[in-house]
């Protein structure tokens, strides 16, 4: 049920617009309020009179209009909603969302906005496929902006593949997710480490990993959005800050450690970053030159481990400590093995082989390792991996006491 639940909608100009009718019926029927915005495109596929009877209440379009202004400001109308629906959100409404553009109402909207948004894609398969809408994406997803599908199917321009917009009640089910996590860790205290770290060699060259932080930075981005205070200790990424997570950057695995430390307490610390096992015993202060008498012999000593360290402190371990497995061979036995070495609550397993695409990609196939068991989660992006975890996570910590 959404009853009470304010959602300001954001129509935007395609085919799949017909369906925000049918989404403002059923947003309706469980209760929710909603309020719609129109883009100019959107006129052309809806009339403002549908949308405002279902949504019994005004549609505003005009960002100069001084009617709509002196009833209600465009910042007031981003503020005043639990969630902004885009739906449906056009490869220009979204291009426009990733440049950060406000010529227009809807623009304005999501800009001055605070709160989370929520994308419905249409689009052409073609206009879905193509890099720069899936740059855009992902530079929307990087900003905890969420999506519901597209599907893939018959598409209104005659052509096949992925573009159809989610159908009504996924849109549903999709907000009904969002607002259902908000707040549920309000109160609490998070750590999240991301990231690779870099070991230095000398002061040019250092030795690090491929770990991207997309999958770190989205579970900081997903508890942050579920209400908890949200401490991000990332080495070098170029993944930006998620809204409302304090980053502290680090380069070494010593200098995670510190952080990690400085840190707590904390109710639950996730430590996605991948840590180099191992760091030059002896960084040279100046740069290695080749003096003709070989290779240099670089002795490595092994770096402190973060999960190990927080997982054994005494007076102040986080009340849920979550490690992951990287492995490439028996990675649900491994993980298991790796759980109890570790001394922490959970490990989420993935396969990291090459050939998954898990370093560096977008997508992650996870195995939960705890005290009673495996659960096998199925292939979902980084982001849905945030989600579900930031959900077992306020699942089992509980509601903070006051
Ligand atoms: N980790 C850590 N500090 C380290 C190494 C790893 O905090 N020095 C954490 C990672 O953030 C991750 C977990 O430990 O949550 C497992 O990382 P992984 O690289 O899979 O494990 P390793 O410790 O390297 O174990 P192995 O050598 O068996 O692969």
């Amino acid at each position: 049920m959404l009853d009470g639940r304010r959602i300001l909608l954001i129509i935007s100009g395609g085919i799949a617009a017909y369906k925000s009718l049918d989404l403002i019926r059923r947003l309706r029927e469980r209760g929710a309020a909603v309020r719609p915005v129109m883009t100019a495109a959107a006129h052309q596929f809806v009339t403002p009179l549908s949308v405002a009877s279902l949504c019994e209440d005004k549609v505003y379009g005009d960002l100069f209009s001084l009617t709509d202004e002196s009833e209600m400001g465009h910042i007031r109308l981003s503020r005043e909603a639990d969630l902004v629906v885009v739906a449906p959100a056009t490869a220009d409404l979204i291009a426009q969302m990733a440049a950060g553009l406000a010529g227009d109402l809807a623009g304005a909207v999501l800009l001055a906005s605070d709160k989370r948004v929520l994308i419905a894609p249409a689009m052409n398969a073609m206009m879905w496929a193509h890099p720069a809408t899936q740059a855009n994406l992902a530079t929307l997803a990087a900003r905890g902006v969420l999506r519901v599908g597209p599907n893939a199917g018959d598409l209104a321009c005659g052509e096949v593949g992925a573009g159809r917009m989610a159908e009504p009640l996924e849109i549903v089910e999709a907000i009904e997710r969002c607002l259902g996590g908000a707040g549920r860790l309000a109160g609490r205290r998070a750590l999240v480490t991301s990231g690779p770290t870099r070991e230095p060699i000398d002061p040019v060259r250092y030795l690090s990993n491929h770990s991207s932080g997309k999958q770190g930075h989205a579970i900081a981005a997903a508890l942050a959005a579920f209400g908890a205070e949200t401490i991000l200790v990332s080495g070098p990424t170029h993944e930006p800050t998620p809204a409302g997570v304090k980053l502290v950057a680090v380069e070494t695995a010593s200098e995670m450690l510190a952080a990690s430390e400085a840190a707590l307490p904390v109710d639950v610390a996730v430590m996605a970053a991948a840590v180099s096992d191992w760091r030059v015993a002896t960084v040279a202060p100046q740069k290695l030159k080749k003096d003709g008498k070989g290779a240099p012999a670089l002795p490595l000593v092994e770096n402190p481990d973060i999960l190990a360290t927080i997982s054994r402190r005494r007076n102040d371990r986080p009340a849920l400590v979550v490690g992951f497995a990287a492995e490439t061979a028996n990675v649900v036995a491994n993980a298991q093995d790796k759980r109890l070495r570790k001394g922490c609550d959970w490990i989420l397993a993935n396969d990291v082989s090459p050939g998954t695409g898990t370093f560096g990609g977008d997508r992650n196939t996870i195995h939960l390792v705890d005290g009673a068991g495996v659960e096998d989660w199925p292939a979902m992006t980084k982001h849905e991996v945030a989600q579900r975890l930031a959900e077992r996570i306020a699942t089992a910590l509980g509601p903070a006491a006051r």
